[in-house]
């Protein structure tokens, strides 16, 4: 696999905007997407697949030695080919490295994809929030990978 991963830059916008809205039935909303860039906790990344167009983001804030999972989303003509994991991956070792302790992230409880990529790099659930989610209504599991519990934590040491 031959990808790049890249901090996102503005004129990335309209394929994070487009890779967005073919993911979610409720997705962030143009503006949303475009604070992001001014957030100064969020740490906003895009990968380029092996044709070079943006195939995925990722979005991940860091606020003091905590880490959330705000956003991410691999393009629908693009998934299955390690694309999100590899993307994660580097979102996450890039805060660890930079004195995170721990990322959490809602996800739907049915989104048996996304569970399945977070389990696999070593996140556990830890909660529900009902009624989390809209568009439709579904409760959000909550889970939470601590630096020790990641799956590749060797890499960084
Ligand atoms: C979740 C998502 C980011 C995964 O990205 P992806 O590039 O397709 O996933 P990868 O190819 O990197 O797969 C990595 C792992 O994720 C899991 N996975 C990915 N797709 C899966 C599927 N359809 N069913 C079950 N598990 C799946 C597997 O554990 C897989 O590891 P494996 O290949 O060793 O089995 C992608 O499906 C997506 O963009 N979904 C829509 C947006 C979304 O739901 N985002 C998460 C919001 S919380």
């Amino acid at each position: 696999m031959s990808v790049t991963i890249r901090r996102a830059v503005l004129q990335d916008l309209p394929d994070i905007i487009a890779i967005e809205e073919a993911s979610f039935s409720s997705p962030w909303s143009h503006q949303s997407l475009r604070a992001e860039f001014d957030n100064r906790v969020a740490r906003y990344y895009v990968l380029e697949g092996e044709d070079g167009t943006v195939a995925a983001y990722a979005d991940l804030w860091l606020i003091a030695d905590e880490g959330q999972l705000a956003n991410i989303a691999v393009h629908p003509s693009a998934r299955g080919l390690g694309y999100g994991e590899t993307l994660l991956r580097t979102a996450m070792e890039a805060v660890f490295h930079d004195g995170c302790r721990s990322v959490f992230l809602e996800v739907r409880l049915s989104n048996a994809a996304a569970i399945a990529l977070y389990e696999k790099l070593g996140y556990e659930k830890t909660a529900i929030r009902k009624g989390y989610y809209s568009q439709p209504v579904e409760d959000a599991y909550i889970m939470n990978c601590t630096k020790e519990n990641y799956r590749w934590l060797r890499h960084l040491l």
